[in-house]
């Protein structure tokens, strides 16, 4: 140890809470340059999965060694990691996990279905379930798979109680994806769902503005809200009053002049985003455009 100090190899960082590092050269590790084809036995994952579950339940997981090597290469360590048919969740394992590793700052976003395996469907048929029943939809690979071993993997504490391991430092939030009922939205009366979207979109850090604020305006630490253009002077100073103003500001209007006329009195460093007074429709999927 005393050599590799006295060469510089050896990496310390600002407090002693924090690990220490190997400086290698890279002619001396095999495995931190890409190549571009490798092995791996892919029961390694299953034997992985089983373990953080308790029980078989994914037939065939990717590997979360094997993202882990292939994210910390391609990508920074801020990176947003998004994966939309995240199956089991190994992609978001894969991120905390090296996070935790290098100290890294990722973002995880991972979208499933909740399909329910043929063989289980099969077994829920006999047995009289149909999709939807509560007892199909917990056998579903979202429900049955991602969530408990997402939730493994940061607390340590397994679906039935038992141990599994410390946990990692990390924030998870799940959400529901699902379809709205129209007329309630053109009635701006689904602000809670997509209250989620707006906190994403700002970066998915601090508090999510969940409910429809009923002064008109809200703010929270990664962005504010002005639902009620008439609300705007409370908005800006209470925006104005804070040492660090959120980054991010939505603004709910249709008139270019009123959000002119907000965005002109908001601190300097804040960055203003139009929202349509119908600005929950904009996240409407498979709609015929209009005649
Ligand atoms: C090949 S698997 C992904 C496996 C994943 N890499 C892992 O390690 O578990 C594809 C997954 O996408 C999910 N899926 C299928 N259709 C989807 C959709 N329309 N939206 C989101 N997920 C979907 C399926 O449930 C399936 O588990």
């Amino acid at each position: 140890m005393d050599r590799l100090i006295a060469e510089g190899k050896i990496i310390f960082r600002d407090s002693h809470t924090e690990f220490i590092s190997v400086k290698r050269p890279l002619e001396d590790t095999a495995g931190n340059v890409a190549l571009s084809v490798f092995d791996r036995q892919r029961t390694h994952s299953g034997r992985h999965l089983e373990g953080i579950l308790g029980d078989k339940r994914f037939p065939f997981p990717k590997d979360h060694e094997v993202l882990m090597r292939w994210i910390g290469v391609a990508a920074p360590s801020d990176a947003v990691v998004l994966d939309f048919f995240g199956g089991s969740g190994t992609t978001t394992e894969a991120v905390m996990r090296l996070n935790a590793q290098d100290g890294g700052t990722r973002q995880s976003i991972l979208v499933t279905n909740n399909e329910v395996a043929a063989k289980d469907a099969k077994d829920l048929r006999k047995a009289g379930y149909k999709p939807g029943d509560t007892e199909w939809e917990a056998r579903g690979v979202c429900r049955y798979v991602t969530q408990p071993r997402v939730s493994t993997v940061v607390t340590g504490i397994r679906p039935d109680g038992s141990t599994y391991s410390d946990g990692l430092a990390a924030n998870v939030e799940f959400f529901d994806l699902t379809y709205l009922d129209p007329d309630r939205v053109s009635r701006a009366r689904e602000f809670e769902a997509i209250a989620p979207l707006l906190w994403i979109q700002a970066g998915a850090a601090g508090k999510c503005i969940a409910k429809e604020p009923p002064e008109g305006w809200a703010l929270s630490d990664g962005y504010a809200v002005l639902t009620d253009i008439d609300a705007s002077e409370p908005f800006v100073e209470g925006l104005s009053a804070l040492e660090e103003p959120p980054p991010l500001v939505f603004v709910v209007t249709d008139s270019p002049s009123e959000f002119e006329d907000v965005t002109g009195r908001l601190p300097q460093r804040t960055r203003p985003h139009r929202l349509y007074e119908s600005y929950m429709r904009s996240f409407e999927i498979n709609v015929e455009a209009a005649q």
